[in-house]
């Protein structure tokens, strides 16, 4: 059969690796596809900044001509410009279009997919969650005849790598920052990690998955690691918990789900608390198949590329046999309730008067919110005098009541730590 011509759009972490795999796999690619896969070009900014692994008489800075003459066009240059035109410009010329830009498909995702279904073309993104663990296509296929209730996971490895040496080493988030920005760990503007926004983009198109409804990134709690101070990261040991900064995609009810990325507290025991250092690992809970949790590395060159790989197998396989694979559906137009609807269980640390009478008064307001103390203890003596608590689960709206109510009480000094907790069965 006549070769398939793909054409790469970027050349960086990701791309290289992806020429470089293509380049050095093409004779097991090609049996495993049923034709050749022949690279045309790869469309960069600089052709003339060499790239290890990709070829010079490949580069070019004209990404639309090249995306012209290409049956699979991989998109790894990443933002939504020119990016999500050079794709669209691909679907509309009957091309198959694989991509690992979360940025893009969790704020304009629809519009891509709804152009490849118009235009009978695969548009496969396994890459743009998690990196290199199959997830997307397990969700998308593997759980197509169940129902899927929940989503959770951690799918960000700077700020776990972050939050895990915080545990580890002691040392404040300011501090483990610099050291993972000169290991690499970390961009040197962290803001997309740091802040939640890359973990709430990865949540919307998990959850648009999940639970067939289109998700963006707007519809996404988002609170990120920066105010985790090295305080809450001990009060969560002492309490045999860990920190880890979760995404969660969960129903309520029959008709809504919410969708949210914040700090959270997490039993040791529970799997998620063990996913340490730049690693990714993501619970499944589905209606019949029960608990599911894949693991594995969430980004780096090689191991994203892999997974791009995949999806180019993929399209590639479907265009020698004729047809497209499963697409993704949004039918169920599921309601998105913001977060104050969620629940959760949470973790408080209160500065207080050490006086009778105080804890009365906190639990009064607990009690009007209807919010239940599971745990409570008292730490410190005098002006150190404090109260650590853990409820069990309540809405966010009734937490957030019950923290105003609180910080009005004279006998509140002030409210030291707040944080969700996950991970434990039951109410
Ligand atoms: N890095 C990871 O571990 C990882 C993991 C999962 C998903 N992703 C996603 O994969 C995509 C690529 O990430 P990356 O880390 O490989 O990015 P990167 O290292 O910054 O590489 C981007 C590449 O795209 C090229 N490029 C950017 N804008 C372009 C334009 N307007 N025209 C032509 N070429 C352009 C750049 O060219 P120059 O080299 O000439 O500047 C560069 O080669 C992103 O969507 C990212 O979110 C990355």
């Amino acid at each position: 059969m006549d070769s398939l011509k793909v054409a790469v759009l970027g050349a960086g972490v990701v791309g290289s690796q992806v020429v470089r795999l293509l380049t050095e796999q093409k004779s097991e690619l090609a049996q495993r596809v049923g034709a050749p896969l022949e690279v045309i070009g790869v469309a960069v900014r600089d052709p003339k900044r060499s790239r290890h692994g990709v070829p010079a008489e490949l580069l070019t800075t004209d990404a639309s001509s090249l995306v012209a003459k290409a049956d699979i066009v991989v998109e790894v240059m990443g933002g939504i410009q020119p990016a999500k035109d050079l794709i669209l410009q691909a679907i509309a010329n009957g091309a198959s279009v694989v991509t690992a830009n979360k940025a893009l498909l969790s704020r304009e995702g629809s519009d891509l997919v709804l152009a490849a279904e118009k235009a009978g073309v695969d548009l496969y993104f396994e890459a743009s969650v998690a990196g290199a663990i199959p997830l997307l296509r397990p969700i998308r296929e593997s759980l197509a005849g169940d129902k899927v209730n929940r989503v959770m996971g951690i799918v960000n490895g700077t700020t776990n790598y972050i939050l895990s040496k915080m545990e580890t080493e002691h040392a404040t988030y300011e501090d483990v920052l610099v050291q993972a920005q000169d290991l690499g760990y970390a961009e040197a503007d962290p803001t997309a990690d740091v802040a939640g926004h890359d973990a709430a983009a990865k949540a919307a198109i998990l959850a648009s998955l999940a639970f067939h409804t289109k998700v963006t990134i707007e519809d996404v709690y988002c609170e990120g690691i920066t105010k985790v101070t090295d305080a809450d990261i001990i009060a969560a040991e002492e309490m045999g918990f860990v920190v880890k900064l979760l995404a969660v995609a969960e129903r309520m009810g029959d008709d809504a789900i919410v969708v949210r990325v914040h700090p959270t507290m997490v039993p040791k025991s529970h799997p998620l608390a063990n996913v340490r250092d730049a690693f990714n690992a993501v619970f499944v809970e589905a209606e019949s198949a029960g608990e599911l949790m894949f693991f594995g590395r969430g980004a780096g060159g090689a191991p994203t590329a892999s997974a791009v790989l995949g999806d180019v197998v993929a399209a590639a396989r479907n265009r020698v046999t004729g047809g497209i694979g499963p697409g993704d559906s949004s039918y169920a137009e599921l309601r998105k309730l913001d977060i104050s609807h969620a629940r959760t269980r949470y973790y408080l640390h209160i500065k207080v008067a050490d006086r009778p009478g105080v804890l009365a008064k906190i639990a009064g307001v607990f009690a009007d919110n209807d919010v239940s103390i599971q745990v409570l203890h008292q730490d410190g003596r005098g002006s150190d005098a404090s109260l650590v608590i853990r409820t069990h689960k309540a809405s966010d709206a009734a937490l957030a009541a019950t923290l105003s109510g609180i910080s009005k009480l004279d006998v509140v000094d002030s409210i030291i730590g707040v944080m969700r907790v996950e991970g434990e069965r039951g109410e």
